[in-house]
């Protein structure tokens, strides 16, 4: 075992723990960003640096600290390691600068982006990036290729941090697409156009940090932030059938893999990876393939959670909307006349339309 302080917390993990995941344990905003890393697909990470974090002191026998920024999720933790992430100036200014580059040849299209609201891109630009590009070249640009009739590659998207090919690599039997080319060059290609076509290449999608990979039964179907999510399950023989289904009205739009706090596809209680396939994520588009347990819940910093629906705490809200009553004059608390009990219809519409007029609470 190691012990290792990340940001002034320290956490005690088995040997071997990259930093990454050691700040993945405690958790909260000391994580670094990974746009490449994807813990269910080896070998991945050391693609993107945004994951960089400054080693303050190397490990209790040798406490010198490292000369350069390190990639953390690449750099395996050592007994007495010091390491500092959001606390470190260092850091923020080069993920600032790493940040810049992803976006040097990204097109910023996130009003016509499918991935907008959902974008680990677009994420990090808003938590990390520049207002402003200091980028005056053209450019790079590709044709959007078809890879099979479900899958779209947006190759002028893509980040190049080589998650898809690992998914291709370890998820189904037949890769037939890879990066060729180098540097400037280098793209996302299928070997003369091949489609990718077998059980579980829809992952792919939902590997894809940006809006490079698109789902072709949902481009354009509507924003992501106006659906309604909700976890549901099948008897699938070839997958979990453990997914996210989301509605636009009454119609399923769109099914993907759940998410864990990493936005990583959720790993099972028995160890397995909820990876699901092609017939779950492609054919079955209707309420009765389903059985469904309920919404999804989102976090409340994703702008999905902007028309979030999960079952609220009426008394948490009563209260909130006193407080912000209190605060604006003084006015009668639209609460009084309620027990703590469950409120009637009535009251609880009457509740919400004080929610939305003070914009007090957002699910
Ligand atoms: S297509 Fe998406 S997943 Fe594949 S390398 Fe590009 S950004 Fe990564
Ligand atoms: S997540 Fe570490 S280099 Fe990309």
């Amino acid at each position: 075992m190691a012990k290792v302080t990340i940001d002034d917390k320290e956490i005690e993990v088995p040997d071997g723990t990259t930093i990454l995941n050691a700040a993945r344990m405690i958790g909260g905003d000391i994580v670094p960003p990974a746009m490449c890393y994807y813990s269910k697909l080896k070998g991945s990470g050391g693609k993107c640096r945004t994951c960089l974090v400054e080693v303050a002191q190397g490990s209790a026998k040798d406490p010198r600290p490292m000369p350069k920024l390190v990639v953390s999720c690449s750099t395996t933790v050592q007994d007495g390691m010091v390491v500092k992430n959001t606390t470190s100036p260092k850091v923020l200014e080069a993920r600032k600068g790493v940040v810049e580059f992803l976006l040097l040849n990204h097109p910023l299209d996130c009003p016509i982006c499918d991935q907008a609201g959902e974008c680990d891109l677009q994420n990090l630009g808003y938590k990390h990036g520049l207002s402003k590009t200091r980028y005056e070249e053209e450019r790079r640009t590709f044709e959007k290729i078809d890879i099979g009739d479900k899958i779209q590659l947006h190759m002028t998207r893509c980040i190049l941090c080589y998650r898809c090919t690992y998914v291709a690599d370890q998820l189904t039997d037949k890769r037939v697409h890879g990066v060729i080319n180098r540097g400037d060059a280098a793209e996302i290609s299928t070997y003369i156009k091949n489609a990718v076509d077998n059980d579980f290449s829809g992952n792919m999608i939902d590997v894809c940090p940006v809006g490079a990979l698109t789902d072709k039964t949902y481009r354009f179907k509507q924003r992501v932030w106006f659906s309604k999510p909700l976890n549901a399950h099948r008897n699938c023989k070839k997958c979990s059938g453990k997914v996210v289904l989301w509605q636009k009205g009454e119609d399923i739009i769109r099914v993907t893999s759940r998410r864990d706090k990493n936005n990583e596809v959720e790993t099972a209680e028995d160890g397995k990876v909820n990876w699901i396939c092609n017939e779950c994520r492609f054919d079955k588009k209707q309420a009765s393939d389903w059985v469904i347990e309920g919404p999804t819940h989102i976090e409340r910093t994703s702008v999905i959670s902007q028309n979030h629906y999960e079952a609220i705490d009426l008394n948490k809200l009563r209260l909130e909307v006193q407080r912000q009553q209190r605060v604006q004059g003084g006015r009668k608390d639209i609460g009084e006349k309620y027990t703590q009990e469950q409120l009637p219809k009535a009251e609880q519409t009457e509740i919400f339309e004080k929610q939305k007029q003070l914009g007090a609470y957002r699910g």
